[in-house]
């Protein structure tokens, strides 16, 4: 806005209301009220929505669910720490993540929108191999210093016997404590952030260890030398000499939450496989920590079955589309009074979204699941085909809108299925379609229409696609009919 000026030889072709947005990456995340604020005071109408991940907001990674299903929050304080809320209620501000510890620790269910879905994602495998959480031993990487990380060691209910963050790798085959590691967890927003070189190395079993990734030599329990820790680190995963130690621990669960690109890749995939050979799971939190060659020899070569990050993390950008965009949307300048200084509101509305979360990323990994017993395509191959079927199927319901927007049941069924609960109820489904109508919004409308159409068809009929399409081709208003009957049923986690 700033930088684009007025000019003579700038030609508006598109004549028609275009919206901007932007959401946070890398290194960026602290702009994001700035450049809102900054829209706001040009007189941009939608300042609200032109960024995500904003304070005001609703923030994708603070906001959890306990497992009797209230919602609570733990949000930065500065100085002061964490403030802890449950149903909107501020329980404690502190500074002292051994006190949120009393008044949570045990109580999580799943914490953050992105790992909301990762869980899901991860439990319903575990289910459909035949394990349970509880009894399940987990690798990790990225730590207690990172958003998904905290996130992951908070929410899961076995043990977790490797984590490898930027501080080092840490290792205990009777399960690392895990009080311990969610106090580093609960200290997310308190300065620095704490890694895994915060861990009480007295909490670390007879077998245990913490390899520092620093240049230096160390010795492990069983005697072995390792000649310089930034090594031991890089190579940890796939240095065939770990399998003396990772054999003593049963790992079947690995969720990278953090880490470099294609860590494990073509060229060292089978010693990654030849260490880790108790895994029967991986769920990808982080994105790219494997190429897709691995991707493929994992696939072929093992029985493990892995969700690809695009299908496993959208639980972030999910909220950030519902909970951020199209409450501000809908909301307009009422946004504050509704959602900022009323906690019922607020916290009715993460809830639903936490559910929609999981309710997707459950509905996703059964449809991956299933594709793969019929055809058995790998798992990552089908993410990525089903993603193209679902862009296909959207831009053909596209070209039959004037069709699907003379039946108004067809609009308000999928916008009631796609807009959360609590918004219905507050504003009421007329007033949602005046703000929606209106010129600026309407192409935001058909995307919305035409998107939610195409995941329900694809979450509900991907194992017979073709033959849905020809009976959509045939009769493409009765199709779209039979998707919205029964809609609304989101299972929990
Ligand atoms: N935060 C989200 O909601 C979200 C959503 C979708 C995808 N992701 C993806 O998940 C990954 C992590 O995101 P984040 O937001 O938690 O980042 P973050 O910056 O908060 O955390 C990064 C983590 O990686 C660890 N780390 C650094 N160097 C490492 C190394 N060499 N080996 C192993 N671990 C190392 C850090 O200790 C830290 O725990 C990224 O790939 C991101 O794109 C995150």
């Amino acid at each position: 806005m700033d930088l684009v000026q007025p000019s003579a030889e700038i030609v508006d072709y598109l004549d028609k209301p275009e919206m901007i947005f932007f959401g946070p990456d890398e290194g960026t995340a602290s702009f994001m009220d700035a450049v809102a604020q900054r829209a706001r005071e040009r007189g941009y109408k939608h300042w609200r929505t032109i960024t995500t991940g904003k304070s005001i907001g609703i923030p994708h990674d603070v906001y959890g669910l306990t497992r009797d299903r209230h919602v609570f929050g733990l949000l930065p304080h500065g100085e002061k720490g964490t403030e802890l809320q449950i149903e909107g209620v501020s329980k404690l501000v502190t500074s002292d993540p051994a006190k949120i510890y009393a008044r949570l620790g045990d109580k999580i269910g799943t914490s953050g929108m992105t790992t909301m879905g990762v869980m899901a994602c991860l439990r319903t495998l575990l289910d459909h191999v035949g394990l349970k959480e509880e009894h399940v031993n987990l690798m990790m990487t990225g730590g207690p210093d990172g958003d998904l990380g905290a996130n992951q060691i908070q929410s899961f209910k076995g043990r977790i016997c490797l984590l490898v963050d930027g501080g080092s790798v840490l290792f205990d085959p009777e399960g690392l404590d895990k009080k311990e590691l969610m106090k580093l967890a609960f200290a997310r927003h308190t300065q620095p952030r704490l890694n895994s070189l915060a861990y009480p190395a007295a909490k670390l079993s007879r077998r245990g260890f913490r390899v520092l990734r620093a240049p230096g030599r160390f010795t492990l329990p069983d005697g072995t030398r390792v000649e310089d820790g930034n090594f031991f680190h890089r190579n940890f995963l796939t240095d065939p000499r770990s399998r003396h130690c990772v054999a003593t621990a049963n790992i079947q669960a690995f969720v990278p939450c953090g880490g470099l690109r294609d860590t494990v890749n073509a060229v060292n995939v089978r010693n990654f496989l030849a260490v880790f050979r108790e895994l029967r799971v991986i769920v990808e939190g982080a994105n790219v920590f494997f190429d897709d060659t691995a991707r493929d020899v994992i696939a072929r070569e093992s029985a493990i079955l892995q969700i690809k990050d695009s299908s496993a993390n959208k639980g972030g950008v999910t909220s950030s589309a519902i909970a951020e965009v199209l409450t501000a949307f809908l909301l307009g300048d009422d946004y504050e009074r509704v959602l900022v200084e009323n906690p019922k509101t607020r916290t009715r509305l993460i809830r639903e979204v936490l559910d929609l979360v999981a309710a997707n990323a459950v509905a996703e990994t059964r449809m991956l699941l299933a594709l793969h017993a019929k055809e058995k395509t790998p798992l990552h191959k089908l993410s990525a085909r089903t993603s193209e079927e679902l862009f296909a199927l959207q831009a053909a319901l596209q070209g039959r809108l004037q069709l699907l927007l003379a039946h108004k049941e067809i609009v308000s069924g999928a916008l009631r299925a796609y807009i959360p609960a609590v918004l219905v109820e507050h504003l009421g489904m007329a007033k949602i379609l005046r703000t929606l109508n209106t010129p600026e919004l309407k192409a935001y409308r058909d995307a919305i229409v035409t998107k939610k159409l195409a995941a329900m068809a694809l979450y509900r009929h991907a194992a017979r696609w073709e033959e849905w399409q020809r009976g959509l081709q045939t009769d493409v208003v009765a199709a779209c009919k039979e998707l919205l009957r029964g809609a609304h049923h989101y299972p929990t986690l």
